[in-house]
């Protein structure tokens, strides 16, 4: 099966992360049915600085010829906040990259370094995030003032029943029996549209049971009682706020993967990390994020569960032999950026071999 993949390394620490998850899509190459063509598409604050254009034509025309696009991370500290990073929206908006997928699942071998006490984690975390990528707050319409400004958040819907439509099918795709909407309904009127719309969307799936929560209370719940949730789907802002919050409850920012999804289109995957300049260039970035966009990338464009799940169980084989520092564990050898990558192939390889 001869799929083309986009490559856009970024700026920061993006091109030493991108570096191992392309690895895996090699090796994904090499031992399975799928046949790989990568295809450089770059973006962001150095291609900025050289063409004056965050995102050239001829990038973005690479990118939607393409089957799916493998992203790294976009900024760099000496260009204003945004220059750089609105490539990133321009590629959601102009493909309709609906669906923003983010699942924090917690590693039993990583339980230790969770920063919640272990009564908190309960049977362990696993929740995928479905949040609504194109409407709201960051469609950005709006203007600033001297005195005043203001964001209108505007949501249709069509926008909304096709977001909540998808978190339904995915919760029954694997196997949920539960899907939780998080929203402010007691406030914002675009909520009590969104919430109306999941009440009515639900009786079409008698047998997954439906939760409504407030964002604010959903924040506490989050750290009080995460293993109760599986399927969580909200609005743009919200869902980006809660799903970095919940980043951090599997270890590291750089643990968690996601996915920028158009179903049946060419879609997106990244980390959820930007460039970290703190790091960049140290060779010490957690490259599972990324490697881990990858399952995401075989199990939503490419419809291979079974290759997601060998990724899967090589970074969780990989994690009982070493750690990059963010996630270090004083029994286990400390991996450079290349040598955790290198690690994860190597168990990789060996899974598709047999
Ligand atoms: P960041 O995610 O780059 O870094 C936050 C913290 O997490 C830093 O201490 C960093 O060292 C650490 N970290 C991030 N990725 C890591 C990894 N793979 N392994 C180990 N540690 C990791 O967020 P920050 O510092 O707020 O933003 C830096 C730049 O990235 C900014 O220009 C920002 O706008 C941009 N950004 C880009 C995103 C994207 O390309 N999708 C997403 C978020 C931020
Ligand atoms: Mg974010």
């Amino acid at each position: 099966m001869k799929k083309t993949i986009a490559i856009t390394r970024g700026d920061g620490c993006g091109p030493e992360v991108v570096n191992e998850a392309v690895n895996i899509l090699k090796i994904v190459s090499d031992f399975t049915e799928f046949d790989f063509e990568f295809i450089e598409a770059p973006a962001g604050g150095e291609v900025w600085k050289k063409y004056g254009t965050n995102l050239p034509e001829q990038s973005f025309e690479t990118i939607k010829k393409s089957d799916a696009l493998l992203f790294g991370a976009i900024g760099l500290p000496d260009l204003k906040p945004g220059i750089a990073e609105s490539a990133i929206l321009k590629i959601r908006q102009g493909l309709d990259l609906y669906v923003n997928l983010r699942p924090i699942k917690l590693y039993q071998v990583l339980r230790e370094i969770c920063p919640l006490k272990d009564e908190f984690i309960g049977d362990g975390i696993d929740i995928t995030f479905v949040r609504e990528n194109t409407e709201g707050l960051y469609k950005n319409i709006g203007k600033l003032e001297e005195n005043s400004a203001e964001n209108l958040m505007l949501y249709t819907r069509e926008g909304c029943e096709r977001i909540i439509k998808f978190a339904f099918e995915f919760a029954k795709r694997k196997g949920h029996n539960k899907v939780t909407s998080v929203d402010k309904a007691n406030i914002l009127k675009p909520s009590q549209l969104w919430r109306s719309i999941f009440h009515e969307m639900s009786k079409s799936y008698s047998k997954i049971e439906i939760e409504d929560i407030y964002i604010d209370a959903f924040c506490q719940w989050l750290i009080r009682a995460p293993f109760k949730f599986q399927t969580v789907v909200t609005g743009n802002m919200f869902g980006d706020i809660i799903s970095d919050e919940a980043a951090f409850l599997i270890g590291s920012l750089g643990m968690a993967s996601s996915g920028n999804i158009h179903p049946g289109k060419v879609s997106m995957y990244e980390p959820i990390h930007g460039s970290a300049p703190d790091i960049a260039g140290k060779g010490i970035a957690n490259p599972i994020g990324t490697i881990l966009s990858v399952k995401l990338m075989m199990e939503e464009s490419f419809n291979s569960l079974e290759i997601g799940n060998e990724i899967d169980h090589a970074v969780e084989a990989a994690l009982q032999e070493g750690r990059t520092v963010d996630i270090r564990s004083n029994s286990l050898k400390t991996l450079s950026t290349i040598e955790m990558g290198d690690l994860i192939a190597s168990k990789l390889k060996r899974r598709l071999k047999a």
